[in-house]
């Protein structure tokens, strides 16, 4: 039996959806990753009982974070974009989470850089709040261990590609770097918005998707390039046709970036029948109910969609590009320099 929701809600579920491909399905991936890092924290002397913490997110991670705040007894404090909604906002409320929301700008990548721009601020009034620094501390990688584990245990032997949108960075990343510690072989498929810096998309424009909790505009300390031997980047309607495809063929509900990274594994999983392919979902699909699944009927089939090969970032096109990264340094524009 669990000792609090945060351990429930923290382990996912490993679906077999057939032909090598399994779904690692979250209901809000971010409470393992959130929890085991405060605990690391406190076990660490690094916070106290009764300190506040304090982070930006655009959904997942302040849920995750408010979560792990009520089970150690901590005080969270949010600093939230746009993407907010009212059931996390009403659920944060009553777990005793303070929310504030950047106001509304006519382009919402930039909401990113404001939020830390407020965090600073924030920083600069209460310099007793710890700054939790999801983007960049990578505290963030430790609760990923045990999901690695159970991946290990339930898919061993077979080879496995981990297939996952690319955020902070630190869900990829940890799987990747854990599972390679036992099978150096585990390969490793980013999956980008276009328009972001993170592995140079950001010259062409879809500025829908990067608030969906993959992408950037800001370069971020937890995305270690040099794990990534393959990049994906895939428009807003690619992505829809994924989230649509997995609910109808496998009756998965889940999020956006759950939909781009089912699409990416399907199209790697079917030219690689010898490896196990494993994708993220990292959310429910409650969150894209108007915005993605009300629009099923207009969604591609996943067989008429494919990606361009490219070989080089300035040739990214949409609606969808696939790079052999080959494990390379971030481009110019990601490097992470701040301390
Ligand atoms: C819905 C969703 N998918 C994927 C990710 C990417 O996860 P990570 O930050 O571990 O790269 C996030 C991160 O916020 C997210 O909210």
């Amino acid at each position: 039996m669990d000792d609090h929701v945060c351990e429930t809600i923290g382990r996912p579920d490993l679906i077999d959806l057939g032909g090598g491909l399994v779904c690692l399905r979250f209901e809000s991936m971010k409470v393992a990753s959130a929890t085991a890092a405060v605990r690391h924290l406190l076990e660490t002397g690094a916070v106290e009982p009764g300190d506040t913490l304090m982070d930006s997110s655009s959904g997942i991670y302040a849920y995750g974070l408010a979560l792990a705040c009520h089970r150690y007894g901590l005080r969270c404090h949010i600093v939230g974009s746009t993407t907010v909604d009212e059931g996390l906002r009403v659920q944060l409320a009553v777990l005793g989470a303070t929310l504030e929301q950047v106001p509304p700008s006519d382009s919402l990548r930039f909401d990113q850089s404001r939020r830390v721009r407020r965090i600073r601020e924030l920083l600069r009034e209460h310099p007793d709040y710890h700054w939790m620094r999801q983007y960049h501390d990578s505290v963030h990688y430790l609760g990923y261990r045990a999901v690695a584990d159970q991946i290990a245990k339930e898919l061993d032997p077979a080879p496995l590609t981990v297939v996952g949108g690319v955020g902070s960075g630190a869900s990829t990343g940890a799987l990747a770097t854990y599972l390679r510690e036992r099978a150096p072989d585990t390969a490793l498929v980013g999956v980008q918005p276009f328009g972001s810096v993170t592995f140079g998309s950001d010259a062409v424009a879809d500025r829908d998707i990067i608030i969906a909790g993959i992408g950037s505009s800001i370069p971020f300390g937890n995305v270690d390039h040099t794990l990534y031997d393959v990049v994906h980047w895939l428009g807003f309607e690619a992505a829809l046709a994924g989230s649509v495809d997995l609910l109808r063929r496998h009756a998965v509900f889940a999020g956006l970036s759950s939909g781009a990274a089912y699409l990416v594994a399907r199209w790697e999983a079917e030219r690689s029948p010898e490896r196990r392919t494993v994708f993220v979902a990292a959310d429910t699909g409650h969150r894209y109910v108007d915005t993605v699944f009300a629009r099923h009927a207009e969604a591609a089939a996943p067989e008429d969609l494919g990606p361009a090969a490219v070989t080089d970032l300035s040739r990214l096109a949409r609606p969808w590009s696939r790079m052999e990264w080959g494990r390379a340094a971030p481009p110019p524009q990601a490097v992470h320099t701040e301390g």
